[in-house]
């Protein structure tokens, strides 16, 4: 369980989250959606500890991510995050991509890591791509290659922000296929994405930012096809129409 308690944060005199009150539980598809610049994605990096907050408490299964003693390195094993740039190592191969993390941060002897990558590779739907490094990749194989990535360190949440925008529309739904795998296989995922259509297909709830505040959260059918609050339904016009 995520644990997110009277978030703030800001940079420099700019408050970016006021107020964020969360809690999301296992196995829940939490989807994150609002304007630009409403803090989502800084959300994100405050939960795997990229960044400092100012005050409030995130815990991760018990854990304050921002304590002093917290050992932040062990907790991001917990927490797998997709940015939407691929973040690939461009010299090796799609299996050493993968495999890399599980050797050097788990220990795993280098055919372990590489068994334990081709299945992943596998199930991302590259099986054939091993050999291949990520400049010969598709936008969506790429980003495929980043969920591998995170999911061969064996989390138990996944943060994805925004990993179908840099993406052709054809590409999109393969990538979105990967993630109703995860979900299907029980992790627990918070996405901040603006594709309104797969948050209400598959999200079980949908937050709404709106200037670093949460405005509204509910069922993703709620919030999408009856939002309560006048800003959510102005927002979803707009991106709507
Ligand atoms: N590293 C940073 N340094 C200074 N300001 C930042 C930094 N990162 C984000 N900001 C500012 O914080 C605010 C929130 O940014 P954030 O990236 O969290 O928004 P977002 O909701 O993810 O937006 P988008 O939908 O455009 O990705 C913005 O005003 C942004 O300019
Ligand atoms: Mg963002």
């Amino acid at each position: 369980m995520i644990e997110i308690r009277n978030l703030h944060k800001s940079y420099g005199a700019q408050p970016v989250i006021r107020g964020i009150d969360l809690t999301i539980t296992k196995g829940e598809v939490l989807c994150l959606i609002g304007a630009s610049g409403s803090g989502k994605s800084t959300l994100l990096q405050c939960i795997n500890g990229l960044e400092p907050i100012d005050s409030g408490q995130i815990l991760v299964d018990g854990i304050e991510v921002h304590a002093r003693g917290t050992n932040i390195n062990q907790l991001r094993q917990k927490l797998g995050l997709v940015f939407q740039q691929y973040n690939a190592f461009p010299h090796l191969t799609a299996l050493e991509n993968v495999a890399l993390a599980p050797r050097i941060v788990k220990g795993m002897s280098r055919a372990q890591a590489r068994e334990l990558a081709r299945e992943h590779l596998a199930y991302v739907g590259l099986g054939d791509k091993v050999d291949a490094k990520p400049a010969r990749l598709s936008g969506g194989q790429q980003q495929r290659l980043a969920i591998a990535r995170a999911l061969a360190m064996a989390p138990d949440y996944m943060l994805f922000d925004e990993v179908t925008s840099a993406l052709d529309p054809e590409l999109v739904g393969e990538v979105l296929d990967t993630i109703r795998k995860l979900k299907a296989r029980g992790l627990t995922l918070i996405m901040v994405t603006h594709d309104i259509g797969f948050a209400r297909e598959s999200a079980d709830r949908v937050a709404f930012f709106d200037q670093g505040h949460i405005c509204e959260i509910g069922a993703a059918r709620q919030v999408i096809c009856e939002p309560r609050e006048e800003r959510t339904r102005q927002f979803l016009q707009r991106v709507l129409s």
